[in-house]
């Protein structure tokens, strides 16, 4: 029998905006209270890329090149990067491009991958599938998104959600049972209904009528998506433990998107586990989009052990949404 490849985790990078933007700061610019950001969401503050022309991969490439240097890798060496992301520098070329240009990642073919939230999720997948095919040594899967270039700060029931952020993995390939050991993914086009950009794409143009109506920001029916993501990440991670034998006592860490904190709660109790296994960090970076997960693993990297069975779990736009199940490959 040969043995099995699996695509092992074995570096998280990450950037994190230096401004701030707290719930005191909104509270001056919308009519929305702390109060109630806190308790309906778990938000406290966000951060914010500030300054002209500044886009996605500026946040991509320190992420990745972190990931580099403490890995000992060149990014040379890096063969190809998957950047999930609804918030491109540009509609093309790719982020993904951009940023290897940033890092000299040279040898690397770069590519985006857009499924809003659970952008991540989508793109770990593919990177494994690279690194299981053989053909590839070292795949970047990195999550980041610009939120506040598509949020409108006049609408209190959007701008106090999102933040800015990117955090990256890198996917090697393993022999000893570490790394991604299943993927649940799922979507459902009828989604776009309740979460969307309406304007921007081929199917309405940036025009004047677009921009003035306000149309190339994010919209939202919060309480409809609301319910699709609690079913949706719910169902889906208590079915990927059930596929694989996975009891709560099996498992040490739930890595929930980070967009609500009663979506959390609802995953975890649907799972079994308890508070202090479910790593939450909602309340210091808000709705990042596509680098909540990452962004989690590379908080929490240092109390994360080899062989522990970590659940990854995701809802968002599209709709999008799925769980993945990783065998921590290492101690730091
Ligand atoms: O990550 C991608 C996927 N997205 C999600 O998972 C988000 C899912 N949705 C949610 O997390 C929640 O629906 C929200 C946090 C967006 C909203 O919470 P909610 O408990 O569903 O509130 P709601 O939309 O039902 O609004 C309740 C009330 C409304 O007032 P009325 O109509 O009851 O008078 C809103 O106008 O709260 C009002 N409201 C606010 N009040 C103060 C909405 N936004 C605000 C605000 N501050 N920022």
């Amino acid at each position: 029998m040969p043995t099995r490849v699996t695509a092992a985790i074995t570096a998280v990078g990450a950037f994190l905006p230096e401004d701030k933007l707290t719930n005191a700061d909104l509270e001056k610019m919308v009519d929305t209270t702390d109060e109630w950001i806190r308790t309906r969401t778990g938000i406290s503050e966000r951060r914010i890329l500030k300054g002209v022309g500044r886009g996605t991969s500026e946040m991509v490439a320190p992420a990745v090149k972190q990931l580099c240097e403490k890995r000992g890798i060149d990014p040379k060496e890096i063969d190809c990067l998957i950047v999930a992301t609804v918030t491109p520098d540009m509609v093309f070329p790719a982020t993904a491009n951009i940023a290897c240009e940033k890092i000299g990642a040279t040898n690397a073919f770069g590519f985006d991958l857009s499924a809003a939230c659970s952008g991540f999720l989508f793109a770990l997948s593919q990177g494994a599938a690279l690194i299981e095919s053989g053909r590839y040594k070292k795949v970047v899967v990195c999550g980041s998104d610009k939120m506040s270039s598509i949020v409108d700060y006049t609408d209190r029931t959007t701008c106090v959600l999102f933040g800015d952020a990117a955090a990256a993995v890198l996917l090697e390939p393993n022999t000893e049972g570490y790394g991604l050991m299943d993927s649940i993914l799922r979507s459902d086009g009828s989604g776009a209904n309740y979460l969307r950009m309406k304007a921007g794409g081929a199917k309405y143009p940036a025009s004047v009528e677009t921009v003035m109506a306000k149309e190339h920001y994010i919209y939202q029916e919060g309480q409809s998506v609301f319910k699709f993501a609690v079913k949706g990440m719910a169902d889906v991670s208590a079915e990927l433990m059930e596929k694989n034998n996975l009891s709560a006592n099996d498992v040490s860490w739930l890595v929930p998107h980070q967009a609500n904190l009663r979506i959390i709660d609802a995953t975890a109790n649907r799972m079994g586990l308890s508070r202090d296994k479910v790593m939450i960090n909602i309340q210091k970076y808000g709705n990042t989009t596509a680098a909540t997960v990452p962004l989690c693993l590379w908080e929490w990297e240092k109390q994360l052990h080899q062989g522990e069975n970590i659940v990854l779990a995701a809802f968002g736009g599209g709709f999008t949404w799925g769980a993945t199940w990783v065998k921590w490959a290492y101690n730091s």
